[in-house]
């Protein structure tokens, strides 16, 4: 009896003890062949070891991201990031032959997964059936929604920044968040919503709890995460915020579907909230629940973006006066052909304000790097290099911005209206190239290929309205008067400009 249990005893550890050992080369081996083949692409900008690195990366790595692409124009090659891990970085020649690599191969998500700490910050970062209403349902219906995202751009500008009689210094970025809160409101949810002071505040505070959350548990040790994380002041406000979400939501769906069961001459309104209810059924059901969910997730995508760009582009516009009145011109133009309002086709004329935009995003980009992707199953490149499954891959498109051969020998200077000459008179293929929606291998704000930013349609229109009106009512400048611009803040491959700068407006007397 004693043996025998000895026997199953010792023949059971046998088996754990082999199990062990087997799961351990499984994880290991892919490690070992991921390591050689990894090794084989040539490392670039490891000249220090440790903290001294990671320093190095976080306060040049434009500088890093530019010597390389100098470097290693036909091949992919390491660079040592500031997480402790080489990313892979892929030359711009490269990127029409990734694009038509799967989802299961490239993930997007996945990319996002560790760096945004998804397990504690839940962001949705894998929704389909947001991706395709954005683009099946918003961007088609731009054309009639543009005059109600107008009216909005107007009444929240009156809202939004004070009289002005005389110079007045304004928190830009706040401004322009309420701004585009309420803009993007009216379209997300609707006119019942879109102005509610808790919406509101739900709009420009989610991605705040969410960096926050984000930046608290890397605080923590990886091994502590599942014990401490949930405990953190910053996730317990973020769960708050996801359950206030939900309940605004609800009494808004239930009214809007028991209106559509009651009125048979009920219409549905016009707004992503409403198109997401119709898709339900295709997606197997949305609960209240996940329909706050995807608001959130819309909301993440689009506020701070919009907002982030729209203040980088105030900020060059207070520095250079001289733009103000060829812009406000064409502006003035535009309008006066349109019935004095800004119309789809006026957007679409404003062709040196398109330019404008444009040149500040190439000139003052806010990122490093672009087209950042988790490598899921292994690929070789046409000039044969092996990329393994388990890198993190990205082009360096601030580098490309300032590569000579696609901006000429011009381009280390600011020209607003570089793209606008090239559109003027130009084929129908050189507007197509050179908008500020365009994406390819040169235009890489907005990412590229498959998972590329749908809502930039969108966002293009509302922050040209935004620049649009601003520019009409004020005369904009920086406070002390001084002529340089407002720098960026980097930090490794992030780039944002100062949220906490002012910028002095003075009303337009007419
Ligand atoms: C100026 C403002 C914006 C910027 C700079 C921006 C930028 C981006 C970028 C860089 C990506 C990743 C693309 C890639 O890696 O290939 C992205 C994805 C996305 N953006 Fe935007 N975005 C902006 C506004 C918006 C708006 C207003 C919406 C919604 C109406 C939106 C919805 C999305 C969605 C849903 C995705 C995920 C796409 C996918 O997974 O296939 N974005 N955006
Ligand atoms: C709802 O979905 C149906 C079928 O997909 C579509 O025909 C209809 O236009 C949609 N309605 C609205 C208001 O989006
Ligand atoms: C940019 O440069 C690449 C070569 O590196 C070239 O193929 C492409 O046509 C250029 N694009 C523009 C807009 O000049």
């Amino acid at each position: 009896m004693e043996s025998e249990t000895f026997a199953s005893y010792s023949h059971h550890l046998q088996t754990v003890a082999i199990a062990t050992i087997f799961f351990a080369i499984c994880l290991l081996f892919p490690k070992l062949t991921y390591q050689t083949s990894l090794a084989k692409l040539p490392l670039f900008g490891n000249w220090e070891s440790g903290e001294k690195q990671r320093q190095l990366y976080l306060n040049h790595a434009k500088k890093i991201y530019s010597a390389g692409y100098e470097k290693f124009k036909d091949s992919a090659y390491r660079v040592a990031t500031n997480d402790g891990e080489d990313n892979v970085v892929i030359a711009p020649r490269f990127l029409p032959e990734l694009r038509k690599l799967p989802d299961s191969v490239l993930s997007f998500p996945k990319a996002i997964d560790k760096v945004m700490e998804v397990k504690y910050t839940k962001i949705l970062t894998d929704a389909p059936m947001i991706v395709h209403s954005v683009k099946a349902d918003l961007t088609p219906a731009l054309a009639r929604l543009n005059s109600v995202v107008y009216d909005e751009v107007v009444e929240s500008l009156s809202e939004e920044i004070p009289a002005c009689d005389d110079w007045t210094p304004v928190n830009m970025y706040m401004a322009l968040a309420n701004m585009v809160a309420k803009i993007s409101g009216r379209v997300f949810v609707g006119p019942e919503l879109c102005r509610d002071k808790d919406y509101l505040e739900s709009a420009i505070q989610y991605t705040m709890d969410v960096i926050e959350v984000q930046r608290s548990v890397k605080l923590i040790r990886p091994w502590l995460r599942p014990i401490l994380a949930p405990r953190l002041p910053a996730v317990k406000r973020l769960r708050k915020r996801e359950q206030m979400a939900e309940d605004l939501l609800t009494p808004i769906i239930a009214s809007r579907l028991e209106a559509e069961r009651n009125d048979p001459t009920y219409k549905k309104p016009d707004d992503m909230l409403s198109w997401f209810m119709n898709r339900s059924a295709d997606y197997g059901g949305h609960s209240n629940a996940l329909l706050a969910k995807f608001q959130l997730g819309l909301i993440f995508a689009a506020i701070h973006t919009t907002t982030l760009t729209g203040t980088n582009i105030l900020y060059t516009l207070a520095s250079q006066p001289e733009y103000a009145e060829p812009l406000r011109e064409e502006i003035r133009a535009v309008m006066a052909e349109n019935g004095g309002v800004i119309t789809t086709r006026a957007l679409q004329q404003m062709v040196k304000l398109d330019s404008y935009m444009k040149e500040v995003v190439r000139f003052y980009p806010l990122g490093v790097t672009s087209f950042t992707r988790k490598v899921l199953r292994g690929f070789t490149l046409s000039n044969g290099q092996y990329i393994p499954p388990g890198v993190t891959i990205e082009t360096p498109s601030h580098a490309v911005y300032s590569d000579p051969v696609n901006y000429s020998e011009t381009a280390h200077v600011f020209d607003g209206f570089r793209f606008s000459k090239i559109r003027e008179g130009g084929k129908a293929a050189d507007h197509a190239r050179n908008q500020f929606v365009t994406t390819n291998e040169q235009n890489l704000m907005f990412g590229y290929g498959r998972h590329a930013c749908p809502g930039r349609f969108f966002a293009a229109n509302e922050i040209k309205m935004l620049v649009a009106k601003m520019l009409l009512d004020f005369d904009i400048k920086n406070e002390g008067d001084s002529q340089e611009r407002y720098p960026n803040i980097e930090m490794g491959r992030q780039t944002s400009v100062d949220a906490r700068k002012n910028l002095l407006l003075k009303r337009v007397q007419v």
